[in-house]
């Protein structure tokens, strides 16, 4: 079950992103998918976003939804669908290109030798869960945001729509949490402050990957809802 967690406070162009930052430290790793570089100083967030050549309102509708878990629903034009899109996009290459292989890395310098039957099978296990979310995400890049850009475009596209892809849009965090639990419950290891961190990890990726989910759910889909009527 996705779930998202509720703050009071939402931010304004004018608002200064470290304050924003500091408000919740998920912002993070969204900064580096908006490509915003370290270094911003006491920056507003739209000087850093027009300096980053980001669209302020589309990084805005991004956190602001992350913190309120409110959508502005004014926003679904063309630009902010395009927008999220590429911020989607951006976060697929992330996480298979940047946080899995490094997970995969700590995951298997973590494991202890006394454990040879079982290492395999946990290593094997997060193998499998990452080419299940590839799959996911080739799914998305390959048919779902070719339809949007389409759309977008003004070009029809014949017996796609966005209801389709809601109708089968899956989770993609419970083999994640599978793991996790097998690791608590069951791996005895002579160095636990390693599978401490890999653990601390795999929590962090999943909710990210929650919101991500979420972003596509509730911000996305009935942007192009919107965009199609
Ligand atoms: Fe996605
Ligand atoms: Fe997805």
């Amino acid at each position: 079950m996705l779930q998202r967690r509720v703050y009071k406070r939402t931010f304004s162009p004018d608002d200064a992103l470290i304050d924003l930052v500091n408000e919740d430290v998920d912002i993070i790793p969204i900064l580096s998918r908006f490509s915003i570089p370290l270094g911003f100083g006491n920056k507003t967030i739209n000087e850093v976003c027009h300096e980053a050549g980001i669209s302020t309102e589309v990084f805005l509708l991004v956190v602001n939804f992350m913190l309120s878990g409110e959508q502005a629903s004014a926003n679904a034009t063309r630009e902010t669908a395009s927008g999220i899109v590429d911020f989607l996009h951006n976060s697929h290459e992330y996480f298979l290109s940047y946080k899995f292989p490094h997970i995969r890395a700590n995951l298997t310098s973590a494991l202890d030798s006394t454990h040879e039957d079982i290492n395999p099978v946990i290593v094997n296990f997060f193998d499998d869960y990452v080419s299940q979310v590839r799959l996911h995400f080739n799914y998305e890049e390959n048919t779902v945001w070719p339809y949007i850009r389409n759309l977008i475009a003004g070009e029809s596209s014949s017996g796609y729509n966005i209801g389709v892809f809601q109708a089968n849009h899956d989770e993609i965090n419970e083999k994640l949490s599978d793991l996790k639990n097998i690791i608590m419950r069951y791996y005895h290891t002579s160095q636990p402050n390693k599978m401490y961190d890999v653990l601390v990890d795999i929590f962090n990726c999943e909710e990210d990957l929650n919101i991500h989910t979420l972003i596509e759910n509730e911000v996305l889909i009935p942007m192009v809802k919107s965009i199609e009527q």
